[in-house]
């Protein structure tokens, strides 16, 4: 069976990043750079190598560097260009998507998740489509989004990319209830936002990569505010299990919190680790760094 092909992402992006401030008073989470790029651009890379064609940022008040960042920066290159830079050209244009193929939509109000994904209704219209959280990013040989769109082509239906995490973490994410399970997928039975370590049905949460099917739109719709007095997107999932294909698939990439300072310090030494630039020489740095602190 062929089920529709997955050729949108959204990308909400109008959180207000509390806990990243202050850097986050006058910038967007999503602009904080790992490596030599913002987050919202690892994100829209990954989506783009999956084979992902239209990109639709939810943005807030403020969030305009997003969308300027996605366009050509008519000034710069022309400098660059009168300059004989064409290295740093490339680099300036080197994810410009097609015109027309970026579609920002405005949340007026941080009402949740499920609330900035429903934001994106008109622009996605009936078709599956990926959601990226942008502040989570994952580093591996694969794209996550990808490994997402694989199973979906032979599954179809709602598919979520889950990992393992201690039990006492299980209170900072949506957590799944798994029925079969083979070690590599699991099928959703059930899904609970933050549940606390003793109730929780298993220790495997989802992280913010999602292919969700259209219909999702008509349950977000309906969908009233609850844990943290905010629209869930988890709520909204879990109503759509028994109707239509549900499966976790555990990622082969590791996977950073980047709205935490651990989580985006740690993406930044472990991307820049990887860096064909850097790498060898921040290797030294960190190792001589340890050593005279230990
Ligand atoms: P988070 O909860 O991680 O982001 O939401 P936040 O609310 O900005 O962060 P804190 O908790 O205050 O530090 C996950 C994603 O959903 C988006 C965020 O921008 C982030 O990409 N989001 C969240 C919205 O677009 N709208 C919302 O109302 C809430």
């Amino acid at each position: 069976m062929t089920y529709p092909r997955v050729r949108k992402a959204v990308f909400p992006v109008a959180g207000l990043g509390t806990r990243f401030l202050p850097a986050t008073k006058a910038m967007a989470k999503e602009m904080l750079t790992v490596l030599d790029r913002p987050l919202i651009q690892h994100a829209v890379d990954e989506a783009a190598s999956a084979g992902i064609e239209q990109f639709i940022f939810v943005n807030g008040r403020g969030k305009s560097a997003i969308d300027d960042h996605f366009d050509l920066a008519f000034e710069l290159e022309r400098t660059l260009e009168a300059r004989g830079k064409t290295a740093e050209l490339g680099r300036s244009r080197a994810m410009v998507p097609m015109p027309g193929n970026v579609i920002s939509v405005r949340q007026q109000q941080p009402k949740g998740l499920g609330h900035a994904v429903w934001c994106a209704r008109h622009a996605v219209g009936d078709e599956p489509f990926a959601v990226f959280l942008p502040d989570d990013l994952v580093l591996g040989d694969r794209p996550c989004i990808g490994e997402l769109v694989e199973l979906y082509e032979r599954t179809g239906g709602n598919v979520v990319a889950i990992q393992d995490v201690p039990r006492e973490h299980t209170n900072r994410y949506g957590v799944l209830d798994v029925g079969e399970d083979d070690g590599h997928v699991a099928e959703v039975k059930g899904l609970v936002e933050k549940p606390e370590p003793d109730v929780a049905p298993s220790t495997l949460t989802i992280i913010g990569r999602y292919i969700l099917l259209p219909e999702m739109f008509e349950h977000l719709e309906r969908q009233e505010p609850t844990a943290g007095n905010e629209v869930q997107l988890t709520d909204a999932m879990a109503k759509m299990i028994g109707s239509a294909p549900f499966h976790g698939l555990r990622f082969s990439g590791t996977r950073f919190d980047c709205g935490t300072k651990l989580g985006f310090l740690q993406a930044n030494l472990a991307f820049g680790l990887e860096d064909e630039d850097v790498g060898v020489d921040l290797a030294a740095f960190a190792k001589n760094l340890l050593l005279n602190k230990g």
